[in-house]
């Protein structure tokens, strides 16, 4: 560890230099919590180690200080965010639980425009009003070909980070390359695109489902929630089950805040039990939203029929 390194980075601390944000991390061992250099709180130079990456920090056991809230901070390109995912937590929490929160992985103007291209009817190929199917009540639209570039990148790059736990579990031999693996749909005739963003307003929900679109199945998916719970919305909560054989559905919950990620699995995965592994099968939802509008961006790696 460089002294002079950490001197400097005491600097910024001391100083609540926003510019340093991101650069590092502060840890305070007396609270455990970890922090951006910007933040308020005066810890004591004694009760802070740095972390490089939060990674780091949080693998070290430090919890997100809920006043700079260092976990809704980000920076960089996508490469640079995807990069600084733990991906072996992720496995370890996709393996364990089905699905694993990735953070926050787009910043407040890129679920703005996000949100703001809903109303722009050329980038989208068809949408779906929920109730017509008894999906629920709100409605979605799929993105045509070619999707917009924030788009593209997100699904090619979070299925280049997340095709070792899909082989894993299926032992399927996925292509590295979403390209490639695009050519893999397109020969069981699946060519339409998937990705879409969901619109939701009060008394809006989604019943549990599994987002299949004909044989061939990348096993897991990535939803990306567009606008802030407590805030642009209130309810809402995104709701998976698990079924497991003979036995009655087990409910989990995944805090989401605008801009953050979660993986999860598309309809089957492995679970390790004490007899050795079994399949059980995943559904997915939306409880009803209460008040306000909740928007949500769905990156599903198959193509459609
Ligand atoms: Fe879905
Ligand atoms: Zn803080």
């Amino acid at each position: 560890m460089s002294t002079t390194i950490d001197e400097m980075r005491w600097k910024a601390v001391v100083a609540r230099d926003a510019r340093a944000n991101g650069q590092f991390w502060s840890c305070v061992r007396t609270t455990g919590v970890y922090c951006l250099p910007s933040c308020a709180g005066r810890p004591k130079r004694e009760n802070v180690i740095f972390a490089a990456r939060r990674a780091d920090a949080e693998r070290a056991g430090f919890r997100p200080c809920k006043r700079c809230r260092p976990d809704r901070f980000v920076s960089g390109n996508l490469s640079e965010r995807l990069g600084a995912i733990d991906w072996s937590r992720v496995t370890t929490d996709l393996n364990q639980n089905g699905w694993a929160s990735l953070g926050r992985i787009l910043n407040d103007s890129e679920c703005a425009d996000l949100i703001d291209n809903y109303d722009t009817p050329d980038c989208y190929r068809s949408t779906v009003h929920m109730r017509r199917h008894s999906f629920g009540e709100g409605e979605y639209k799929y993105f045509s070909y070619p999707l917009p570039p924030l788009v593209a990148e997100l699904r090619t790059k979070l299925y280049a980070a997340i095709v070792p736990v899909a082989r894993a579990w299926t032992g399927q031999t996925y292509p590295a390359d979403h390209a490639d693996y695009r050519r893999q749909c397109k020969a069981k005739g699946q060519t339409r695109p998937t990705p879409l963003i969901l619109k939701y307003g009060p008394g809006d929900y989604n019943r549990l489902h599994q987002d299949l679109y004909g044989d061939e199945v990348f096993p897991i998916q990535i939803a990306i929630l567009l606008s802030q719970p407590g805030k642009d919305f209130d309810g809402g909560e995104f709701v998976m089950t698990e079924q497991s054989p003979r036995k009655q559905s087990r409910a989990m919950v995944a805090p989401l805040e605008k801009g953050f990620a979660i993986a999860f699995a598309v309809n089957e995965r492995p679970k390790e039990g004490a007899r050795g592994t079994y399949k059980v099968k995943m559904r997915h939802g939306v409880s009803e939203i209460r008040s306000g509008s909740r928007y949500c961006l769905g990156i599903i790696f198959h193509n459609a029929i």
